[in-house]
């Protein structure tokens, strides 16, 4: 009795994040996908990751961050980014940006043939919503011009995109009128939705580091990075938006998330909306 007692307390000791081991995950995470883990995330990295010590049978931390090194293939420390990003997402989440998609820019498409790009797509339903709404501009009327491209770091959150199934929950705030001509109802599930395929087919989904070059081609004409940057630091955030510069058509948008914004205007974009910019140079 005594000695699983001593056991016990040994093995939550080690299981305890020290400093140094902490400053080590920040440096990792940073380095690698320029999220900033702040000193009150402490406890939050500690909890996420003890699931992987757990799994993995390892007794502390350190041991933990030599697996990782160890890791040749990636797979867990494409486990461990994973557990420490956060992904939460939703369809229509800040709808003014849809909104004015809606009233200022299909109405206008045409045939002339654009990209979009999701950038931080999460589980899909930022791109989703995109096409369900370029579908609805387009009616009857012929597949919308529009190639829509969504990328994420995080490659499960990509798979899960892809598959384009949702539980009932994700759907809570779904317009019942998107719901029935978008979606089929999975009927071996009792509470899973498939998006249709007319509107998977205008997305495309790639995993991509936003800090890593990127190896498509633009011009896009609208780029949607919202709810991303937020983990940056301000240099970095600096540095991608310039980058979205130079991705976007002239005339193009950018949107940001709400508690996001854009400070280099002077490099050439015009504020539309909250969070929203438009490309006023070449
Ligand atoms: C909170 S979600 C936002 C999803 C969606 N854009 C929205 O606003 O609802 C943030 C997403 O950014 C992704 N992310 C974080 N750092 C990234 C990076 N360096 N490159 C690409 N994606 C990144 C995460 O994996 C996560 O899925």
């Amino acid at each position: 009795m005594q000695s699983t007692l001593k056991k016990t307390i040994s093995a939550s000791s080690q299981t305890d994040l020290k400093p140094s081991e902490f400053d080590k995950i920040r440096r990792i995470v940073y380095d690698f996908c320029g999220i900033n883990l702040h000193e009150g995330k402490q406890a939050l990295v500690r909890g996420r990751l003890m699931k992987r010590l757990r799994a993995l049978q390892l007794g502390s931390f350190s041991e933990y961050l030599d697996y990782i090194e160890r890791d040749e293939r990636g797979e867990e420390f494409g486990r461990f980014i994973d557990i420490l990003t956060t992904n939460k997402t939703s369809f229509f989440r800040e709808s003014s940006h849809y909104d004015y998609m809606v009233s200022e820019i299909i109405p206008k498409l045409g045939n002339r043939s654009v990209k979009w790009w999701s950038a931080g797509c999460s589980s899909g339903e930022e791109p989703m919503t995109m096409a369900m709404l370029l579908k609805e501009g387009y009616g009857t009327g012929g597949n919308p011009p529009v190639k829509i491209l969504a990328t994420d770091l995080s490659s499960e959150v990509v798979q899960y995109a892809k598959q384009g199934i949702y539980t009932s929950d994700k759907l809570k705030e779904m317009p019942d009128y998107y719901l029935k001509k978008y979606f089929s109802k999975i009927p071996e599930s009792s509470n899973s939705y498939e998006v249709k395929t007319p509107i998977k087919n205008l997305i495309t989904y790639g995993r991509l580091n936003l800090l890593k070059p990127w190896p498509m081609k633009g011009p896009f004409q609208i780029i949607m990075c919202r709810n991303v940057m937020i983990y940056f630091d301000k240099e970095t955030q600096r540095k991608l938006v310039e980058r979205f510069y130079h991705m976007l058509e002239p005339g193009g948008y950018l949107f940001v998330g709400h508690s996001e914004s854009v400070t280099n205007k002077d490099i050439g974009f015009r504020t539309i909306l909250p969070a929203a910019y438009q490309k006023i140079g070449k």
